[in-house]
């Protein structure tokens, strides 16, 4: 979708850098997306009368986070993409508490929190994405979830068109789902984070490293886990024992490395992609009866 004239100026005025027809597999750990304006939104406080701009002028919008966790469609998209850019260092520590910019990359702040002896987030180390995309999805790894440590969270809630402060007791965090509403936007957060010293938390994030190193796909394009693991069984052992490592349609691949990374092994479509997606879960729900979910967040047309 572009956008243009007074529009487009309008945008300008509300300090929004508009990029024309950026191509969103370049945004995305998939490699996979198609073609839209980028609205890049340097200022969060303008964010409501953006947003009201784009209601009046009818103009459809998606809020792209670090681009991870999400398989976009191809083509021309019919909507735009807003972004917040991470300002440098989009964080800071007071005692035990972390501030942090929901554009600030969360492997970053793993280790920013870390050097001043601030642990307990080990396990999200190899997470890749940002803060505002593991706060939607309470992203967790070894055993460790973003959701543990939430005192507050500043955000634009989309319902009541302004921006607004949650306490961490008033969210709910799950197994990669949050009470958030779909179209609320993460802008701000606050940690609070166990002393530790730093030489222990890096002992931790290295173990946490090779365990991800010798199970998971590291090098290729991904967006993490496909699907959710079921109540009390593993999504990735499922597929494995179905002998599906290595199956593919297109160039959309179920990894063979892990099981529920399904990996882009060259120029795969989000048509591809989703194939494959529905083929897997058909064959985990005829063996098993289960209905995979998906983890992955899918944008169609
Ligand atoms: N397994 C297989 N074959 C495979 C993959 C896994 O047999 O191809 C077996 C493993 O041997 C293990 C069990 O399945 O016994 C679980 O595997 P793993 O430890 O790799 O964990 P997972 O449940 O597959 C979850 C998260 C990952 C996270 C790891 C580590 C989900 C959907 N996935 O994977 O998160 O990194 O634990 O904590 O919850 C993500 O969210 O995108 C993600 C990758």
């Amino acid at each position: 979708m572009r956008i243009s004239g007074s529009a487009a100026a309008r945008l300008k005025e509300l300090g929004v850098e508009l990029r024309p027809g950026v191509l969103l597999a370049e945004k995305t750990s998939l490699g996979i997306g198609g073609t839209t304006d980028l609205l890049l939104l340097r200022r969060a406080e303008s964010i409501p009368e953006v947003m009201r701009l784009l209601a009046n002028e009818k103009i459809a919008h998606k809020f792209l986070g670090g681009g991870t966790n999400v398989l976009i469609d191809d083509g021309e998209l019919p909507w735009v993409a807003l972004h917040l850019p991470s300002s440098q260092p989009g964080m800071r520590v007071e005692g035990n508490t972390a501030y942090v910019e929901a554009s600030a990359d969360l492997g970053g702040t793993v280790t920013f929190c870390a050097k001043r002896d601030l642990g307990g987030m080990e396990g999200l180390i190899g997470v890749p994405g940002s803060v505002g995309g593991a706060l939607r999805m309470n992203a967790g790894a070894y055993g460790t979830q973003i959701g543990t440590h939430v005192r507050e969270v500043e955000l634009y809630r989309a319902a009541r068109g302004e921006i607004d402060t949650l306490r961490g007791g008033d969210i709910r965090f799950d197994y990669r789902h949050t009470s958030f509403s779909p179209d609320d936007v993460m802008l701000r957060v606050k940690l609070e984070l166990p002393s530790k010293p730093f030489t222990e938390i890096l002992a931790g994030i290295r173990v946490c490293n090779e365990k991800r190193r010798a199970s998971q796909p590291l090098n290729q394009k991904s967006a993490g886990c496909i699907f959710k693991n079921p109540p009390g069984g593993s999504a990735g052992r499922m597929i494995d024992d179905l002998k599906l490592k290595g199956h593919r349609v297109g160039d959309a691949m179920v990894s063979d490395r892990h099981a529920n990374f399904f990996v882009n092994a060259g120029r795969a479509s989000c048509r591809d992609m989703l194939k494959l997606i529905d083929e897997v879960r058909e064959r985990v729900y005829g063996a098993y009866g289960i209905e995979l979910e998906n983890e992955v967040i899918v944008w169609q047309n």
